[in-house]
């Protein structure tokens, strides 16, 4: 049973107040460009601090400091959300290379992080599909399984919206949430 709304839109998001908003990093945690840009940006100097201290203590990390699939959350500083969870999503090399189960832990695992923080509320960007590759008519299928798999366990999570930068992302995922427009 769901009791969370799941919506798609299409924004930034950086500019949602959401309680926690997801950030598609990459395993330094040190920024980068796309939505890990923006956020960055946005935040302000912080963030950036705040990541390199998270960081240097997962600096022995496997793959680290944050190999992809894992997450890990930090302020939001200057950015009208309350928390900023940062989750690394795979590279897409064909998806022989166990890119959809790691797709689906960078949901997943990002939904547990928001429930143990007491967030209610939670914002996802389309992971994977800009630098990283994926194709997003892929990614949207295991984002929304994941996502429809993993709610029923965090009934505290109410409000789940993905955050399209674009048209064809909306409507991919409008098309599978089953919404027609
Ligand atoms: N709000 C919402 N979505 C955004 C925003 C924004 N402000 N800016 C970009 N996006 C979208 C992109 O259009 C894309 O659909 O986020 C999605 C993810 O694309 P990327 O940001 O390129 O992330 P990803 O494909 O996961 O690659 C991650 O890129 O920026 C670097 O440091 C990051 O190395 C990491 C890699």
């Amino acid at each position: 049973m769901i009791t969370c709304t799941v919506e798609a839109v299409l924004g930034d998001i950086t500019k949602l107040s959401v309680d926690a908003i997801v950030n598609a990093a990459n395993s330094s945690l040190l920024g980068g460009g796309g939505v890990d840009g923006a956020i960055h940006r946005a935040a302000g100097p912080e963030l950036l601090a705040e990541c390199r201290r998270i960081a240097e203590a997962r600096r022995d990390v496997e793959g680290g400091p944050c190999p992809a699939g894992e997450a890990v959350i930090t302020g939001a500083y200057k950015l009208p959300c309350r928390k900023i969870i940062h989750t690394v999503g795979p590279v897409w090399y064909g998806g022989s290379r166990g890119e959809p189960a790691l797709l689906a832990s960078c949901y997943r695992n990002s939904i547990i992080l928001a429930r143990d923080s007491a967030c209610h509320s939670i914002a996802f960007p389309n992971i994977s599909t800009g630098v990283y590759g994926y194709p997003k008519e892929l990614a949207v299928a295991v984002a929304i399984d994941a996502v429809m798999e993993t709610l029923p366990k965090t009934p505290s999570i109410t409000k789940l919206v993905f955050v399209c930068f674009d048209r064809v992302n909306l409507d991919l995922y409008n098309e599978k949430l089953g919404i027609r427009n």
